[in-house]
């Protein structure tokens, strides 16, 4: 969790920050701050809270400076207070530095240091970097915080500022996300704001292009500033200064620093039109769905993407996931196990990774994950590589490290999901794992030519009816929202297809509108959860027309039996459905029923915007949460 940036160039650092802090807090959002460098000291500012507080502070007292580092957190470790906030001081206060992750052996660091005289200030496990650093610092950043990472066990990236090096940032890597970004050159014009007296570089370095130089935990914060950017790699340091940029590992031994053009633009992490991020990319479905279909599509026919793996040779899948990618894996079941012909194990990343899992041969793991960055998955697959079981990712940042660690990658292209409630990125998953289901089916010789085609006319299909499901329900979704805002409690129920939907529709009614809501598989419904209903709970039923239609609507009989208030998601026209409901959420007719949870989940996921804007919730940044959860 939390997010880190850090900005040396010719603009006011604090608002370069302030704008990287705003496109990273959906990796936590409960306090935030900064240091900037100027004159030979360290300018703190930092803020229990929203962003929002941070940037008054910044507002009411101005820190000059070129060049700083920044933090957005999500407590681990102590309340989210001032003094909690990051960024950390050496007890000099002549070093600040910002660290996502967790420092596993803060205790022992910190009892040691204490012994040596050194005041902490905060509850944090983060405060032991900036001490050490100090207790080993004379002159060298670059040794010094070698001599640190020598110290620390965990997983970390953090990034340091000294007051005597005025236009220098080491930033290092081990276990959780960091990023270099460059800005183009601008040959012949010195920064403005640089110090008469730096002379920084102290462990050597080529002369500066002055380019703008960045470092963030995600894309979006480097831009607009950065063009082009690297992936720093585990066990690497990268050192930001007048020089440029030099990475070496933690041992001192050089890195060439490669750097690739950054694609994402400042439009792609912007709401646009849109009062929230979830609003636009709930919006966004239909254009992400076209796209990656036009990434797997040639001359008509279905393109593989080389995965590095015999396809034919697997006769055992593992699904690795957390949350709504979870969600996602369990319909990925069906379609591999339909398509495929082939046994799928789904797990939850967390439990997976503490079980002993049996590594015979053609087996293959499959991470799921929006961020890529989700420590149980990443745990999950390491443990999985180590018993030799190959691992392939399905992820939509293809710069993380679930990717970076993975033999081959599916790539979602879903672009940047901001919002902490994941929506087109999980619609993106059900695709891709569809996709992937007709891949391995078509190497195991068991898609014949004319169900490609009738797949691909269903896929051609999708986006229209996902902009059409979009369009035709707002209006009875809206206007349930208004009827059930107030309900503690609601459940969902579906079948088949449609029972990932139903814990879908409840994890984003969870997350983002505080209401307790649940999924069931609906055929369970009556072995227990149906003591709850009562004439004041929503039950939300998925009964679009597949080959449990019927068998659904005898689950929503017993509802409507006990008095359950039952608002219906199927086809629009359906007069049998709207007999038996009190409201219907009109969704289109995939052409081929295993899409239709594409479709199911649209107006879930309205509702639960609504429901949440009826509450005052925060939507983009619901309370407790994070977006990509970096911690066990
Ligand atoms: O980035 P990942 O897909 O690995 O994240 C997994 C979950 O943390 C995530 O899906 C979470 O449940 C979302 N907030 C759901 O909207």
């Amino acid at each position: 969790m939390c997010g880190i940036a850090g900005y040396i160039g010719h603009k006011p650092a604090g608002q370069v920050l302030i704008v990287a802090l705003e496109r990273l807090k959906y990796r936590g959002y409960d306090s935030a701050g900064l240091a900037l460098v100027d004159e030979g000291e360290i300018r703190l500012r930092r803020a229990a809270g929203k962003l929002k507080n941070l940037s008054d502070k910044l507002d009411a007292v101005p820190a000059p400076g070129t060049c700083g580092i920044a933090h957005t957190r999500w407590a681990t470790h102590g309340p989210p207070t001032e003094a909690n906030c990051h960024p950390h001081l050496s007890g000099d206060e002549r070093i600040a530095v910002v660290h996502n992750g967790i420092i596993e052996n803060h205790e022992e660091l910190r009892r040691e240091l204490q012994a040596q005289g050194a005041v902490f200030r905060s509850e944090t496990d983060t405060e032991v970097i900036p001490h050490l650093i100090a207790s080993v610092y004379r002159g060298k950043p670059l040794e010094a915080v070698r001599a640190t990472v020598a110290r620390l066990r965990g997983s970390f990236a953090f990034a340091v500022v000294f007051a005597d090096q005025p236009r220098r940032i080491i930033a290092v890597r081990q276990g959780s996300p960091l990023l270099v970004g460059r800005g183009r050159s601008a040959p012949g014009s010195a920064p403005a704001g640089r110090a008469r007296n730096d002379r920084s570089v102290t462990d050597g370095g080529t002369p500066s292009d002055q380019r703008e130089l960045l470092i963030a935990s995600d894309i979006p914060a480097l831009l607009p500033h950065a063009t082009e950017m690297l992936v720093l790699e585990d066990g690497q340091i990268a050192d930001l200064g007048e020089h440029g940029v030099r990475i070496t590992t933690f041992t001192g031994s050089p890195v060439t620093a490669v750097f690739k053009p950054i694609e994402i633009t400042a439009e792609a992490v912007s709401k646009g039109k849109h009062d929230t991020f979830m609003a636009k990319e709930i919006a966004e479905q239909p254009e992400v769905l076209r796209r990656l279909l036009d990434s797997r599509l040639r001359d008509g026919r279905l393109v593989e993407p080389d995965l590095g793996v015999d396809l034919r040779a697997v006769n055992h899948l593992v699904f690795l996931a957390c949350g709504t990618s979870w969600h996602a894996a369990l319909n990925g079941r069906r379609y591999l196990e339909s398509l495929a012909r082939v046994h799928v194990e789904v797990d939850i990343s967390s439990e997976y990774r503490y079980r002993n899992p049996i590594a015979a041969g053609g087996t293959l793991v499959v991470s799921i994950s929006q961020s890529g960055e989700t420590a149980d998955t990443i745990a999950g697959q390491r443990l999985a590589r180590a018993k030799f079981i190959p691992v392939v990712a399905l992820v939509n940042v293809v710069t993380s490290t679930i990717a970076r660690e993975s033999g081959g990658v599916l790539p979602l292209l879903a672009g940047p999901e901001i919002g902490v409630a994941s929506t087109k990125a999980y619609t993106a998953q059900l695709f891709a794992l569809w996709l992937f289901a007709l891949q391995v089916a078509k190497a195991k010789g068991l898609l014949d030519p004319e169900t490609e085609s009738k797949a691909i006319a269903a896929a051609l299909r999708l986006p229209g009816q996902v902009a059409e499901t979009l369009a035709g329900c707002e209006s009875a979704v809206a206007e349930a929202a208004d009827l059930f805002s107030a309900a503690n409690d609601t459940v969902f129920l579906g079948r088949g297809g449609e029972h990932p939907t139903a814990l879908e529709g409840a994890l984003k009614l969870k997350e983002i509108a505080y209401v307790h809501a649940s999924g069931y598989p609906a055929g369970e419904f009556k072995h227990g959860p149906i003591a709850q209903v009562t004439a004041k709970l929503p039950v939300i039923c998925l009964c679009p027309h597949d080959q449990l239609y019927e068998k659904m609507l005898s689950n929503v009989q017993e509802v409507r039996a006990r008095h359950g208030r039952i608002i219906g998601v199927g086809h629009a026209g359906d007069r049998q459905l709207k007999d038996l409901c009190d409201h219907v959420f009109p969704v289109a007719r995939a052409d081929d029923e295993m899409l239709q949870p594409l479709l199911s989940i649209l107006p879930l996921q309205r509702y639960a915007y609504h429901v949440a804007r009826r509450r005052d919730c925060d939507v983009d940044q619901p309370r407790n949460l994070a977006k990509s959860v970096t911690v066990e």
